[in-house]
């Protein structure tokens, strides 16, 4: 595990965004998996700048995301599908995009369908992740077994009341979602890990210094051979990372 701690938020994005680029440049990356939030935004506008830039090129690359809610049509604006429309393939052409769709009738085949397209797809090259205040990953909430697959889940409270405000005025955050299992995001060749601000500090302590436990999702990452983690010092700010 490498862990690189920048001074702000930007920076760490930045870092992250850089890594990621450089790595697409050398030829070692076909498939990214990719998630959503806040943390990635930047990471998404750097891209989308060196794409527009051409300075890098994705059309070669095919992508799978993380995550959708249940019940979202995927041109809901609130939906993870729009979300990465809006701020990187409405920009950036790749060969192919992946995603879960939360608006089928049958979830579980849905999900089994996904990891089929992850396994045709030869598996994934590179997997960015950010890391929710409770230490989820994806949407795999505590208590989420480490070999999990994609699958339906319930989000907790927390996860719900913290992603409100992606959502407009009177429109609850959906109570389900699907995602990648824990042991799908471990079979990724690298992992990069984005958390910034003191929100995340405790997470990123229980997930990156704890025990591995269901208890933190994101703690399963500490068995993963090629993670490298960008932090800014607020998140940083309860690492031993002398
Ligand atoms: C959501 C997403 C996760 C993301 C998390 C943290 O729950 N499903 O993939 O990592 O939120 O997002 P943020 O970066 O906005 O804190």
């Amino acid at each position: 595990m490498k862990v690189c701690v920048f001074p702000d938020a930007h920076s760490a994005a930045k870092g992250a965004a850089v890594c990621i680029t450089d790595l697409i440049r050398g030829g070692s990356i076909r498939v990214l998996g990719l998630a959503t939030g806040r943390s990635p935004i930047e990471v998404y506008r750097y891209i989308t700048e060196q794409v527009t830039a051409k300075k890098l090129n994705l059309s070669e690359l095919e992508s799978f995301n993380l995550d959708e809610y249940i019940g979202l049509r995927a041109q809901d604006p609130s939906s993870f599908h729009s979300y990465m429309q809006n701020r990187l393939f409405s920009y950036a052409k790749l060969r192919k995009t992946h995603f879960l769709r939360g608006d089928v009738r049958n979830l579980l085949s849905e999900c089994h369908r996904y990891e089929r397209e992850i396994a045709r797809a030869g598996g994934i090259d590179l997997q960015l992740l950010g890391i929710g205040r409770n230490g989820h990953i994806g949407f795999n909430e505590p208590g989420s077994a480490h070999d999990s697959r994609t699958r339906p889940v319930m989000l907790s409270t927390e996860t719900r009341t913290a992603n409100q405000p992606d959502f407009p005025v009177g429109q609850a955050v959906p109570k389900q979602a699907l995602t990648m299992g824990i042991g799908t995001i471990l079979e990724a060749r690298k992992i990069v890990l984005l958390a910034t601000g003191v929100a995340k500090s405790l997470a990123l302590r229980d997930a990156l210094h704890g025990p591995t436990s269901r208890d933190c999702p994101a703690s399963a990452l500490q068995r993963h051979r090629d993670l490298t983690v960008f932090v800014d010092r607020e998140a940083a700010s309860l690492l031993d990372t002398k």
